[in-house]
Parts: structure tokens; C-alpha cells; sequence
């Protein structure tokens, strides 16, 4: 079994690179479904949901080959329109192919989902949305099985609730079907315009309008194309948390300012000091941090994926700083690690209290979710004496060479396998 081993208390100094983005990744993966023609990828993070999505592409049908560690070209068609258990059960994005296998098969069976325990997350608005666009779904052991009902030339569907994931499913769903498809309440997340980038350049007919609405014309088939993956924005903000919570100096390499400026906002509410060097690299100086209360939404708020790292940077702020978490239910799941650190940290209902400690303190902890996980590294390295994480897949999961590229900026971290 894998653990994170981490001698707290030391600076960071150096440059970090940021990998592509995981979320952008697992959302085009998906839209390979829709495709006949020779699609190419990069900077594709080497992680392991991607390779999770790349093994349920496989097993659809489609051939894929890495050429380097994160270029991969994608080509064939899908044979077959079931997604098993065994692949969807750890990763969430599973559920994204069953909008783009509905398209082109009119019936599917997909298994439900699992990924991080951060809350009910349940796929009702995915549903919701095929209900509406002529599918009847019934969920029976443990699998969506679904077929067509009737067939639409239009339709205007609203979102009862924002989501990344059934907005991605509308999207796959709409963009070849002979069908106008006019979408209302959509998520905007940068993921998702990424996605809508790399449809309309393999000929797509899709239309980001103002006030949350995506305009769609489905266009029959898609061509072969190349694209780049966009940076991943979580990863930036990882890192310009990891810096600032040991007081140091780092360049961050390769970075989509737009994507960031909502989570470098709240950083510079707290007295960060980030400086953009160039559109593509951010610089963060050790700051003289102080306390501030936020609440999470949906793109252009501040992100529920940053909750957990900017939590353990507050655990170490002087003050009273309060986060209120608006996406997921329960995703305080790091709180008891981080209060066996010495947090100081209280709960009520979905509004977390923080009191600044004077010092953190290295633990034997357990990772619970991807960014949880990422919170406890943060926290560690900050932390006086030596830190053990276990449970480190969930790590793997989602963050390319986290111990390398910390590594690299001095941070005394290791995997050990016991
Ligand atoms: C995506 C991201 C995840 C991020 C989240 C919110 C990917 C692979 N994952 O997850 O990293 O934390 O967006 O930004 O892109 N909901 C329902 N019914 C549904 C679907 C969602 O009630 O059918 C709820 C969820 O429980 C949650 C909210 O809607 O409360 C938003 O979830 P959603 O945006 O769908 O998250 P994901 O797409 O799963």
C-alpha cells in the first residue's frame, strides 16, 4: 500500500508546470463517442481517471494510442453501447458517455456512477434532460438503461439546477442529432468551453450565448482534429496554495489566467501576493496572510474543487475566517484530518468556522477524496514534524507527478510502499 510521507516546515522555492485540465480531459474523452475520424490530444494529464476514461472508451470500441506521456490519438468507432461497473464505479465523469452512446445507438446502458464521497451527487438532471429530449430511462441493478422514446427537431430545455456534468451530457447529446436544441441555466465552467472549442473545430454547431444559454445545431458528423487540452485551473490553485501556506516563492508555469481570476480574487482578498508575469505565468510572494469568509458556486464562483486546499491555508491564518460549501452537501470530509493536525475548525450544516492556529502539526491521516487528499498535502507542508497520508490513489486520481513537481520546489515529501 502506498502512503505520502511529508517532513513539514519547509519553503518552497522553484517553478511548477501545470499539467492539462482532468475535468476538460474526461468531458472530450466522453465526445470521442460521437466520432468516426482520427482525433489527437494534448497535453492530456497522465492520471489516473483519464486512464480510467480511456479504458471505457476501449472497451466501447474506440482504439487509442499514447504517443508521448500526454499526447494520445483516438480513433474507430464505438461497437458497443454498455458501460460497465467496473469502470464507472470509481470515476463520476463515467456517466458523460451516456448522452454521446444515446446519439448514436437511441439505447444504452450505463452504470451509475461513483467517484469522490463529497455527497448525494445523484444524476437526476442528467435524466431529466434525455426525459425531455425523447428517452425513456429507468434505473434498474445499479444501471441506467435507456432507449429512444420518440424523436424532436426542437427543443428548449432549462436546467432545474446548474451542473457541469448534465450540461456536458445535453451538449453530447444534441451536437450531431438532426435536432436544434436550445439549452437554458447551463453550467459555463472553463471545462466546458474547452469542450465546445474542441466540438465547433471538428465542425460542430454549438453557441455559447450571454445569461447561461447554449444554442445547438446538430451537424450529423464530426472531422478529425488536434487540440490542447486547457491548463487545469484547480492544479493553479493548488499550487498557489501550497506556496502560500509555507510562505514562499514560486513560478507557476503554463496557466489560463482567464480560468483563474475567481480564485486568484479570493487569494488576493487574503492579502496573496500574485503577480501575472505573462498571460501564461503567475508568480506567488511569501504574503502576510489574512482571514476571509466565501461560499462556493458555479463558474464564475468560486470553485467547490478549492474549498478543501484554501480551508487548511485558513487553519493557519490568524482570525476567524468561515467558508460556506454551496455545490456539495458534504464535502468537509478533510475537516476531522485537518483537526487532527491541531485545525481549529467547527461545522454547522454547511457553513464551516475556522479559528487560525499558531501552528499545524504533522499526523497520521487519511485521505477521503481527491482535493480532500490535496488539502492534507497542503496542510503537511506547513505543518511541524512529519505527516503520513494514506489512501494515496485518491491523489493519483487527479494531480500528474504531485510529488515530483513539489519535489522539484524543494518540499521533503515522498511515496513510501509499505
Ligand atoms: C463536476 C466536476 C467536479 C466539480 C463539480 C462542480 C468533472 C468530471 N467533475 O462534477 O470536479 O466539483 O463539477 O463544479 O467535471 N447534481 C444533481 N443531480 C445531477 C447532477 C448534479 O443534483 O444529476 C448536483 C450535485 O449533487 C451538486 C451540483 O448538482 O450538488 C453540481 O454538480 P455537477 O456540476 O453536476 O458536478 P459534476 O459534473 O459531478
Amino acid at each position: 500500500m502506498k502512503k505520502i510521507v511529508i517532513n513539514g516546515g519547509k519553503k518552497l522555492h522553484g517553478k511548477v508546470n501545470i499539467s492539462g485540465s482532468k475535468n476538460s480531459t474526461l468531458a472530450i474523452l466522453a465526445s470521442t463517442v460521437l466520432f468516426e475520424n482520427k482525433i489527437t490530444l494534448d497535453n492530456v494529464p497522465n492520471v489516473r481517471d483519464i486512464q480510467t476514461m480511456i479504458r471505457l472508451l476501449e472497451t466501447l470500441g474506440k482504439k487509442i494510442q499514447y504517443k508521448t506521456k500526454n499526447r494520445i490519438i483516438i480513433a474507430g468507432k464505438v461497437k458497443k453501447n454498455i458501460a460497465p461497473y467496473n469502470l464507472v464505479r470509481t470515476m463520476r465523469a463515467g456517466i458523460l458517455v451516456l448522452g454521446p452512446l444515446l446519439t448514436k445507438f437511441a439505447k444504452s446502458k450505463v452504470s451509475l456512477p461513483g467517484g469522490c464521497a463529497i455527497g448525494a451527487r445523484p444524476v437526476d438532471l442528467h435524466l431529466d434532460f434525455l426525459d425531455n429530449a425523447g428517452y425513456q430511462n429507468e434505473i434498474k441493478n445499479g444501471y441506467v438503461l435507456s432507449k429512444q422514446k420518440y424523436i424532436t427537431k426542437e427543443l428548449v430545455y432549462r436546467f432545474k439546477k446548474i451542473s457541469v456534468g448534465a450540461t456536458v451530457t445535453a451538449i453530447l447529446n444534441s451536437c450531431l442529432l438532426d435536432r436544434k436544441t436550445t439549452l437554458l441555466n447551463v453550467a459555463k465552467e472553463p471545462e466546458i468551453k474547452d469542450l465546445i472549442i474542441f466540438l465547433n473545430t471538428a465542425g460542430a454547431n454549438i453557441r455559447f450565448d450571454k445569461n447561461r444559454k447554449i444554442m445547438i445545431k446538430g451537424v450529423g458528423v464530426l472531422k478529425s482534429v488536434s487540440h490542447k487540452i486547457m491548463p487545469d485551473r484547480i492544479e493553479v490553485g493548488t499550487y498557489i496554495a501550497a506556496s502560500l501556506i509555507t510562505n514562499s516563492h514560486i513560478l507557476i508555469n503554463g496557466v489560463d489566467y482567464e480560468s483563474i481570476k475567481n480564485i486568484i480574487n479570493l487569494f488576493k482578498k487574503m492579502n496573496a501576493k500574485i503577480v501575472l508575469k505573462n498571460k501564461e505565468q503567475i508568480e506567488v510572494f511569501p504574503s502576510n496572510l489574512r482571514s476571509v469568509s466565501f461560499k462556493t458556486s458555479p463558474f464564475p464562483g468560486f470553485p467547490t474543487d478549492m474549498q478543501a486546499q484554501i480551508m487548511a491555508i485558513m487553519s493557519t491564518i490568524k482570525g476567524t475566517s468561515k467558508i460556506k460549501e454551496e455545490i456539495f452537501e458534504n464535502r468537509y470530509m478533510h475537516v476531522l484530518e485537518l483537526k487532527r493536525m491541531g485545525a481549529n475548525i467547527t461545522i454547522n450544516k454547511n457553513t464551516a468556522k475556522i479559528i487560525g492556529v499558531k501552528k499545524l502539526y504533522g499526523a497520521e491521516v487519511m485521505a477521503t477524496d481527491l482535493r480532500a487528499s490535496v488539502s492534507l498535502v497542503i496542510a503537511a507542508l506547513a505543518a511541524h514534524g512529519r505527516t503520513v497520508i494514506n489512501r494515496v490513489y485518491h491523489l493519483e486520481r487527479g494531480y500528474e507527478d504531485l510529488v515530483k513537481k513539489l519535489r522539484m520546489c524543494g518540499a521533503n515529501i515522498k511515496i513510501i510502499n509499505v
